[in-house]
Parts: structure tokens; C-alpha cells; sequence
């Protein structure tokens, strides 16, 4: 990261955690007149960059969506080659993250993914478990409205058995059934690739989230565009609902 980037974040004052919807792969293809993959296998190596500056920087939490619910209905071979490319990459990387001391971690419908692909990231998983450092959280096959149905599930049926009371049904105990479940909740929310949108992603999770939109496709973001987000969002106040004399 640049030093003028570097010197101006407050490092007592990182976000804990940092979720990124990681968007633009295709567009950046397309500019280059590339198939949509190319920008997939690009977006990897962004991955590795920004994993990096994050652990770096000492966060404790970096969540990335890698594949949400709707990235089923793309076309099969695009699918085919995003799953490839996503578990290719995390074993390849394995050792690396070990060396980073950098946890892995997933949030998303396991059920719906293919046995092998799952087999693969349950073992890095299981790899990296005792890393103390960075939490790298990857949300695949994931989407926050099939996240909180099944909360709501899991819930309903705790209350049929007797084993909860809907009267003590709380916030937390929302949070508690989540797949997020023992993460805490995003600081920062960022955006690549310039549409405002949350796409599904973290609805619960993101109520008093710090959001930033950046034009640049993922494929292209770097350390310094990260580092730039947390300035932006160090220089914001976040009243989580509280006027500014009460924060003071
Ligand atoms: C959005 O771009 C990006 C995705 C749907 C996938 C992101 C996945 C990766 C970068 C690979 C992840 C790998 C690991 C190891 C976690 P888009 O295709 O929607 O782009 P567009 O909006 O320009 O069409």
C-alpha cells in the first residue's frame, strides 16, 4: 500500500470486519474482449491481494461474496467454472493462508453444493482452523433471505419442541441461527463495480453497516483503493441511531 495510504488510516480505529460484494468480473472482461471467465480467474487473484492487505492491516474479519443463490441460473459452464475456479484457488492457497495465520471460514446453503466441491472446502476449512489471525469468511451459494428463512425455520421448530418460547424470542437469538452465526456484524460494507445495491448479502447482518461504492471492478481493485474505503470510512460518524450530542 502506498505510505501517504497507509499513514493516513487510524489503526485503533479499524472496522473489525470488512464484507465485500465483489462485482464487475464480467464487465471487465468484456472491456477486453475477453470471455466472462477471464474476469473470474482475474477476480481470484484479487482475492489473494486483498486478503492480504486485510490481514495485514490486522483485521479480524473479511467477508467476500463469491457466489450467491441467484449464481445458480447462470449459465451451467459459467457455474461449472466458478466453482472450479473458487475451490481451486482456496486449496492452492491453503498454504498460504496458514503462513498468514489466516482462518477459513464459510456462510451459505452447503446442501446445494456438489459433494466434491464441498469435501475440498470443508478440508481447507478444517486446515486453517486453528489460525488465530484473520477470519477470511467466504459466502458461497449464499443469500441472506435463504439465510434468515432458515432461522426461521430452525427457530419454529425449536419452539414446537418445546425447547424456546416465542416470548423470549430476541434480536440475538435471530442472529445466534444465522449461518453468520458468532461473526460479529459488518462495519464496512464495499461495493465494486459502481450499482448501489446489496444484492441479497447480509441483510441482517449489514443494519448498521458503513457502505461504500467504488466504480472500479474487482479485477482491478488494489491495496490503495482498499486502503481508501476504510479513510472514508474512519471519517464517518456512526451514530447507530443516536443524535451527535448523545455520541459525544
Ligand atoms: C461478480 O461479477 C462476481 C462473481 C459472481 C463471482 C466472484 C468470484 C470470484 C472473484 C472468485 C472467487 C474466488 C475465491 C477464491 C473466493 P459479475 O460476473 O457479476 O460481473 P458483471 O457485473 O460485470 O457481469
Amino acid at each position: 500500500m502506498e505510505k501517504k495510504i497507509l499513514e493516513a488510516i487510524d489503526l485503533t480505529r479499524l472496522p473489525r470486519h470488512v464484507a465485500i460484494i465483489m462485482d464487475g468480473n464480467g464487465r471487465w472482461a468484456k472491456a477486453r474482449g475477453l470471455e466472462r471467465t477471464a474476469g473470474h480467474v482475474e477476480g481470484v487473484n484479487t482475492v489473494r491481494r486483498i486478503t492480504e492487505t486485510a490481514s495485514e492491516l490486522g483485521l479480524e474479519y473479511l467477508t467476500l461474496y463469491a457466489f450467491s443463490t441467484e449464481n445458480w441460473n447462470r449459465p451451467q459452464a459459467e457455474v461449472d467454472a466458478l466453482m472450479h475456479l473458487i475451490v481451486v484457488a482456496i486449496e492452492r492457497e491453503t498454504p498460504d493462508l496458514i503462513k498468514n495465520n489466516v482462518r477459513l471460514t464459510m456462510i451459505g446453503d452447503r446442501s446445494r453444493m456438489p459433494a466434491e466441491a464441498m469435501r475440498r472446502l470443508e478440508q481447507c476449512m478444517a486446515d486453517t482452523s486453528h489460525c488465530n489471525g484473520l477470519t477470511l469468511v467466504l459466502a458461497i451459494s449464499y443469500s441472506s433471505r435463504w439465510e434468515i428463512t432458515e432461522a426461521c425455520r430452525l427457530i419454529a421448530a425449536k419452539a414446537a419442541a418445546g425447547e424456546i418460547d416465542p416470548a423470549d424470542i430476541t434480536d440475538a437469538t435471530v442472529a445466534a441461527n444465522l449461518s453468520s452465526a458468532g461473526i460479529p456484524d459488518p462495519d464496512l460494507l464495499i461495493r465494486t463495480g459502481g450499482d448501489y445495491r446489496v444484492s441479497n448479502f447480509l441483510l441482517w447482518q449489514i443494519a448498521y453497516a458503513e457502505i461504500y461504492v467504488t466504480d472500479i471492478y474487482w479485477p482491478d481493485l488494489d491495496a490503495d483503493s482498499f486502503g481508501r474505503a476504510i479513510i472514508q470510512y474512519q471519517s464517518r460518524e456512526r451514530r447507530f441511531g443516536l443524535t451527535s450530542e448523545q455520541l459525544q
